[in-house]
């Protein structure tokens, strides 16, 4: 594989066959069982032009359990600041020995012009409203290992959709595993196209849904909170208390509690958010993994 810009090109096969992968990195680092440290030598460089904690370190700590060197261009204390263009930015990445690129971006197309310029294999770790391919990855591995399969499931993605990458990518993927999807939130918020189900009323859906993923709202883009969203679209303990007795609550993270979701339900016993955090490390050495496969 080289890199991984998007998912949407990929077919059902080639997606399972990575969520395999993650799924027998999953294993092996939770019995603390070896594996080949297939990236020994290999330099992985994060680039984060926007800010990131469980991304940005997962893919750190999955590419140091695959034996690579890692680099880290901090933007923030970097020639960034001095005016430096991404393109000069990225082609001193490649002339210090970068093998692989994992690229943070507010615009859409950063990581496919990252690898126009240095030809080398990028990953895409979140561009602008575009994608967030591992992201996806690592939300689809935590569903299959929760619920045994994806296959069937009743998702409802609810708040800030038309400004979420995380959205985004979901949109393209669950549907591609057997998933039905329910777009929900203020229509501000909902997408214009699309053949998805959308609704601006979460309580009509709670008692139907297998999984709530839970958005936060995307200041940076521009997006205002509309003044009764805790009211309609928070989900706390008596909107919990609607759901199916098997049902679970996801968020990407970073969470603003007391916003899209109370302390109580995000650190309840329906949160699948620190399995998703955690299964972002054996998600993204199966992706490091594979696309070192594919290095000359
Ligand atoms: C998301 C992102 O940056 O797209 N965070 C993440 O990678 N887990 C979601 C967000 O910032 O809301």
């Amino acid at each position: 594989m080289k890199g991984l810009i998007s998912l949407s090109g990929m077919s059902r096969n080639e997606i399972d066959a990575l969520l395999d992968e993650g799924d027998r990195y999953a294993d092996a680092l939770m019995r603390s069982e070896p594996f080949d440290r297939v990236l020994t030598g290999t330099v992985v460089t994060n680039a984060f032009f926007e800010a990131s904690t469980r991304t940005r370190l997962s893919f750190q700590r999955a590419a140091m359990a695959l034996g690579a060197d890692i680099l880290s261009l901090d933007p923030e204390v970097s020639a960034t600041q001095k005016g430096e263009s991404l393109r000069d930015s990225l082609l001193t990445l490649t002339a210090l020995g970068t093998e692989i690129l994992i690229i943070r971006h507010a615009e859409d197309d950063a990581p496919l012009l990252a690898a126009e310029w240095t030809g080398l294999p990028v990953i895409n770790a979140g561009a602008g409203r575009s994608e967030h391919p591992t992201q996806t990855l690592l939300d689809a591995l935590t569903i299959r290992r929760h619920f045994g399969h994806v296959e069937g499931l009743e998702i409802g993605i609810v708040g800030d959709i038309a400004n979420s990458r995380v959205a985004a990518g979901l949109i393209t993927t669950l549907p591609e595993l057997g998933a039905r999807l329910r777009l929900i939130g203020p229509e501000e918020f909902l997408p214009v196209a699309g053949d998805q189900r959308l609704s601006v009323d979460l309580d009509e859906h709670l008692s139907e849904l297998d999984i709530v993923y839970l958005l936060r709202v995307q200041h940076e883009r521009g997006a205002v909170l509309p003044p009764d969203y805790v009211e309609r679209f928070g989900m706390g303990a008596s909107r919990a208390r609607m759901l199916k007795e098997t049902a679970v609550v996801m968020h990407p993270g970073p969470l603003n509690r007391g916003v899209e979701i109370t302390d109580d339900v995000a650190d309840g016993p329906r949160s699948l958010i620190l399995s998703q955090v955690r299964h972002g490390v054996p998600m993204r050495m199966a992706v490091l993994a594979a696309t070192g496969g594919s290095l000359p």
